[in-house]
């Protein structure tokens, strides 16, 4: 299998961690024979360094041919007071606008070696499996007008939250076939009580749920759900929800996992597939070698699943994953006060290592 992958690392922890991401992939291509290109263009802070520009053309026009694309994290502290539009973020909204895809995945699990590291107790997060459906090119993110007046020296801003049917129907799909793959449950969150945008949703989600009648739909308010996903996480399969609020809970959804370290996401329905692991730039942490780069790792195994349909070498890069937490590693943000933490390169290592073992139990499984 030939795979062509355009990486953007990006800003703050953003190379550390697609570095091992790529490392990883490149095991996987020598182990299982595939022939993996991979091809790096800034975008964000560095590509306004560069260029001016948060997404440079030539940025742009090299993931309109690939096979997929892997970014690390985007923003910096430097460019804070930027306008919007010229923040290193904007680069990434409009590459996401670009690849036109609307649907992001975001799957939290507890990893039976981390439920000790949640602040959650670990009789609440264990055996706790959400996916998280954000739709992402919609809501207050994008909506117009946007924007900030002034008029008698005070100034005043606004931005707009819009969605259409098609918008909604399109993201509720990829939630009920991702519950189809699952345990059959989805739960649409939204705030109905107060914004016509979610009535609309919450009506739309409700006629989409009658094409899957083995489905067992309901609907909670954001806020409602804020407290559920972090008291009986369990009771969720997938999330199904709009952008900001997406944003919001699956943020706080990362102490099932133990750290946002630890999430990956991939974002379907467009012309090419964007993965990028849920932190962000983390730019206190930049450059010291420490970030998690599990959440990358994670992403690319996404990548190999959704883009490439390479399911085996998807779910290996998992249980590398989880063979390297069972035996205690454990980067800054997922080590105990007092445990050794590992670097960055180092857990990209182990998992590559961990990799090779496991890819060689299947192969032995697989000739008896
Ligand atoms: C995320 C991030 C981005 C978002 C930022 C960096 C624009 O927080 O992917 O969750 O808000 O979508
Ligand atoms: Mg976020």
């Amino acid at each position: 299998m030939q795979l062509n992958l355009v990486v953007l690392p990006g800003d703050g922890v953003g190379p550390e961690v697609t570095a091992q991401a790529v490392r990883v992939l490149r095991e996987v291509a020598d182990i299982y024979g595939h022939r993996f290109h991979f091809e790096e263009h800034s975008v964000g802070g560095v590509a306004i360094k560069e260029t001016g520009s948060p997404l440079p053309a030539a940025t742009l026009e090299a993931c309109r041919h690939a096979d997929a694309v892997l970014l690390g994290a985007i923003g910096a502290p430097e460019f804070d007071h930027l306008s919007s539009p010229h923040k290193p973020e904007a680069g990434l909204l409009q590459l996401r606008r670009e690849l036109g895809g609307f649907a992001n995945l975001r799957p939290v699990s507890s990893y039976a070696a981390l439920t000790g590291t949640s602040p959650l107790r670990s009789e609440i997060v264990d055996g706790a499996n959400i996916l998280f459906v954000r739709e992402l090119l919609g809501g207050l993110y994008f909506g117009e007008p946007r924007g900030i007046t002034s008029s008698n020296g005070s100034s005043s801003a606004f931005n707009t939250m819009r969605y259409s049917v098609s918008e909604i129907e399109r993201v509720a799909r990829v939630a009920f076939e991702a519950a189809m793959r699952r345990r059959r449950r989805v739960t649409s969150v939204d705030k109905a009580n107060v914004l016509e945008t979610s009535q609309l949703w919450r009506q739309t989600v409700s006629q989409i749920a009658s094409e899957y009648p083995l489905i067992e739909l309901d609907h909670l308010y954001v806020d409602a759900a804020a407290m559920h996903i972090i008291t009986k996480p369990k009771r969720f399969d997938v999330i199904l929800t709009e952008n900001l609020f997406g944003d919001i809970l699956s943020d706080e959804a990362a102490v099932i996992a133990g750290s946002l370290g630890m999430l990956a996401s991939g974002t379907v329905g467009g012309t090419i597939d964007l993965y990028e692991p849920v932190h962000g730039s983390a730019p206190d942490i930049a450059g010291l070698g420490i970030a998690n780069p599990l959440g990358a790792i994670a992403s690319a195994a996404m990548l190999l699943r959704h883009t490439m349909h390479l399911e085996d070498e998807a779910s290996d890069i998992e249980a590398a994953i989880e063979n390297v937490l069972d035996a205690g590693y454990r980067t800054r943000d997922i080590a105990g006060e007092a445990d050794r933490f590992v670097s960055t390169s180092e857990m990209g290592q182990r998992v590559t290592e961990s990799l090779a073992e496991v890819a060689d139990s299947r192969h032995a499984y697989h000739a008896v």
